[in-house]
């Protein structure tokens, strides 16, 4: 991280996000959308069950934007101009679509991928240690195939966040990415539909960032990791308190849907006047001063701090 604050779109179409952004000395990163779910590659490498989830969750999709060779140009394209890093980001079913891809991205130009790990458990025959297990082992088998640095996206559902992060860097991630949103379906009580839109956070609705605020933070000196945050991060205040938590890359998707890319540079100026007017040098600087270890506190991000959390409602 340089000593300025970098902001990542994780967005397709980052590319002009970038340019906006980035000042000759920015490091801003694109994250690009996800691989289309590769449903060629289908050997057993995951709990009975996994690929029918997988399947029928995609095919409800249906439509991909991009197709798998799309992709990879939207990789090798941006990487001539713009000169930032391009992250890949791969969804897959299996291990063999995800090795193979993983290979074809590196081949495209990335400088380091994502391996987003949206999988919604659906069968109650597979248990929360068999996907574990699944997850950890395709972090090894992609680390084994690919000399890129590696992020992996992660839901917030597990019994012990820690310890499948610390699983995840013993099988070889070098970062995590919290937190993916499933996307929860909602109903039409007229039509009968199930409907399906994206959920986008807004400035109006800051509890989207608490949950990774929180998991960060606590996360933050327990586990050799670097830190992405995504969830809710609309201004400078939100991505600040990203980096305090202990992350080193504060991410935005709702925010430049709705607002558009040119947030970019206006949250990246915000940023550095506050920082000036706060004395802070660096980013580093602030970087995991309100880490769970580091807060005079730390029962505040766990249920002890219950009791003296409710006595601060309003009147
Ligand atoms: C329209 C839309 C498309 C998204 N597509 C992807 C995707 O392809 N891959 C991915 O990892 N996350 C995807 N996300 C999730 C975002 O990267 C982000 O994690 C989530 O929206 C929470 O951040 P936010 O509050 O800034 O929107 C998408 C989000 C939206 C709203």
């Amino acid at each position: 991280m340089s000593e300025r604050p970098d902001v990542v779109a994780a967005l397709a179409g980052a590319t002009r996000a970038a340019n906006a952004a980035a000042g000759p000395e920015a490091a801003l990163a694109e994250l690009t959308r996800a691989l289309p779910p590769l449903l060629g590659d289908r050997e057993a490498h995951r709990p009975p069950g996994a690929l029918k989830a997988g399947e029928r969750q995609f095919s409800v999709c249906g439509v991909f934007l991009l197709t798998p060779d799309q992709y990879l140009d939207h990789i090798r394209k941006p990487k001539e101009p713009v000169k930032i890093p391009i992250i890949g980001s791969l969804n897959g079913v299996s291990s063999g679509g995800w090795i193979k891809y993983a290979r074809l991205i590196e081949e495209a130009g990335a400088d380091a991928l994502e391996l987003n790990m949206y999988f919604v458990p659906t069968d109650p025959d597979i248990s929360g240690g068999q996907i574990e297990d699944m997850f950890a082992e395709l972090v090894s088998d992609v680390k084994r195939t690919v000399s890129l640095p590696i992020a992996v996206k992660l839901s917030p559902f597990f019994t012990s966040i820690p310890h499948m992060a610390k699983r995840l860097a013993h099988a070889g991630a070098d970062a995590l990415v919290l937190f993916n949103r499933f996307y929860q379906p909602d109903f039409d009580l007229e039509t009968l539909d199930v409907i399906t839109r994206p959920e986008l956070s807004t400035l109006q609705t800051p509890q989207a960032l608490r949950l990774p605020l929180t998991w960060i933070a606590i996360l933050y000196g327990r586990v050799r990791l670097d830190l992405a945050l995504t969830s809710g991060v609309h201004c400078a205040e939100d991505a600040l308190k990203a980096m305090m938590a202990g992350a080193n890359v504060a991410m935005m998707a709702s925010e430049l849907i709705l607002n558009g890319i040119d947030r970019l540079p206006v949250i990246r100026a915000d940023m550095i006047r506050w920082m000036e007017e706060h004395e802070y040098a660096s980013v580093a600087q602030m970087r995991g001063s309100m880490s769970q270890q580091a807060v005079a506190f730390p029962a505040a991000f766990e249920r002890a701090h219950y009791m003296r959390a409710i006595m601060n409602l309003p009147q």
